[in-house]
């Protein structure tokens, strides 16, 4: 497939439905797990723009940083430290309005003031990796984000299943 992203201007509810076929477009064909990711967040920080988009996945019993786009970052967070950990934790998104209002938040970038972060789950229903999306702006993810995003996640799981 042609590798621009062809993304309306419009409501970030547009955005994610003009998106969510073109990440369709660039996993088919294409099973290797590192390329596919990378793909995902570079396609999710150049529609919206946010300030930091990676994935951390599962590894030695911790939570070790995947592909992503953005300022570096911490490389390994414990299961039960951060959003991060807490989202893997409870296996379920985790909104977070503000960072300094959120105990334990790791701030890897003074920048990041609100997060929404997302579990994937294998078949099994075990959670291998979460995506770690942050904003420099407050409050900036809603109801409209998690579902824009856990679709995306869902295709993930689709091309390697
Ligand atoms: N803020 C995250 C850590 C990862 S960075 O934001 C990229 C957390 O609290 O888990």
């Amino acid at each position: 497939m042609a590798e621009d992203l062809q993304i309306p201007s419009g409501s970030r509810e547009e955005k994610y439905a003009a998106l969510f076929p073109q990440i369709q477009g660039l996993l088919v064909g294409e099973n290797d797990q590192t390329a596919n990711l990378a793909n995902i967040v570079a396609a999710i920080k150049e529609v919206f723009g946010f300030f930091w988009v990676g994935f951390y996945l599962v590894k030695d019993g911790q939570l070790v940083l995947g592909p992503f786009q953005g300022p570096v970052a911490c490389t390994r967070i414990p299961f039960h430290k951060g959003v991060c950990g807490h989202a893997y934790t409870i296996a379920e998104t985790v909104i977070v309005p503000d960072v300094d209002a959120f105990p334990g938040h790791i701030a890897c970038a003074s920048a990041s003031k609100s997060e929404i972060v997302l579990p994937v789950k294998n078949q099994a229903g075990e959670v291998t990796m979460v995506l770690d999306v942050d904003s420099d702006v407050l409050n900036d993810f809603s109801i409209i984000d998690q579902q824009g995003l856990e679709k995306i996640l869902g295709l993930i799981n689709e091309a390697w299943q």
